[in-house]
């Protein structure tokens, strides 16, 4: 399928391993030019920008001064065509809502949401010049609120509503805007050092595999027996950011290999 991304200018938030890393590398393969954000881009992307054009930049996303200082770094190429608001972190909060202090609320909302927002600020006038698209990666705890994990539920949540909002003021104005709502995916999120497995396998005193198979069995289990691979949230946010795509907006797709189970 021809997607017609080629010289293509595309910013990518969190972009140095897991989805974004994913996506900033399908983008690249399009022949588009990836200015690709995280805190520390690092040697994947180092890699990456060796063989196409990709453009690792090192900034911190948690902060108002970061979304700006991405955007500026694309727009050195031409206005943003493509936005992709990837950033994201999940911290299990396995001592009770109450437990979860103010501090925690407003880093979750702020690398889960309001990242996205400002970013989106940042590459709007960008993003309308060129009636470009913006592609938000939210989760399934959007719809799925779970105690475990509160705050980042609530902030996807949040995403999805200013996602809605923004396709109705901003797609008369030519710019789509769409969310991919994950369940579990293979990264370091869920199955890293430090990851969503690992803490909740040492909580429940089991290994990473059975605090893996609990989780995933307490909701029901999957549909196609896997987690999803990166890849294949990367293919679906090439074509929501593709004219393929062009009477797509204000969309949400669950790519969560059948966990959710209701309609
Ligand atoms: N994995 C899942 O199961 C899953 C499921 C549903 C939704 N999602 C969503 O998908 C998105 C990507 O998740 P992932 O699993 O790929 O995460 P990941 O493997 O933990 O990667 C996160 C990326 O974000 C960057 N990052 C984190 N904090 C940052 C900051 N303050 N400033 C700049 N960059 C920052 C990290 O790089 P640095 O550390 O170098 O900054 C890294 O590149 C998130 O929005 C997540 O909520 C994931």
């Amino acid at each position: 399928m021809e997607l017609n991304l080629k010289n293509k200018v595309v910013v990518v938030t969190g972009a140095s391993r897991g989805i974004g890393l994913a996506i900033a590398r399908a983008f690249a393969q399009e022949g588009a030019r990836v200015v690709a954000g995280a805190r520390t881009p690092g040697e994947a992307l180092g890699e990456l920008a060796k063989d196409y054009d990709v453009v690792p930049v090192t900034v911190d996303l948690a902060t108002a001064e970061g979304a700006v200082q991405i955007v500026e770094a694309a727009t050195a190429y031409g206005p943003v065509d493509v936005l992709v608001n990837n950033v994201g972190a999940v911290t299990p909060r396995l001592g009770g809502i109450a437990a979860v202090t103010d501090e925690e609320w407003v880093a979750t909302l702020n690398i889960n949401l309001l990242s996205a927002i400002r970013t989106t600020r940042a590459a709007l006038p960008g993003l309308i010049a060129t009636e470009g698209a913006i592609v938000n990666i939210g989760s399934v705890n959007s719809i799925l609120p779970d105690p475990s994990v509160v705050d980042y539920a609530v902030a996807k949540a949040g995403l999805a509503s200013y996602a809605k909002s923004l396709s109705k003021e901003v797609t008369p104005q030519g710019v789509r805007v769409n969310t991919i709502s994950p369940g579990p995916v293979e990264t370091d999120m869920w199955l890293g050092s430090g990851g969503l497995a690992e803490t909740i396998g040492e909580a429940m005193g089991v290994s990473l595999e059975q605090a893996v198979a609990a989780v995933v069995e307490g909701l029901g289990g999957f549909a196609t027996g896997r987690f999803t691979r990166p890849e294949e949230v990367a293919d679906l946010a090439l074509f929501l950011a593709s004219e393929r795509s062009g009477n797509i907006t204000g969309a949400d797709f669950t790519i969560d290999g059948g966990l959710i189970k209701t309609i």
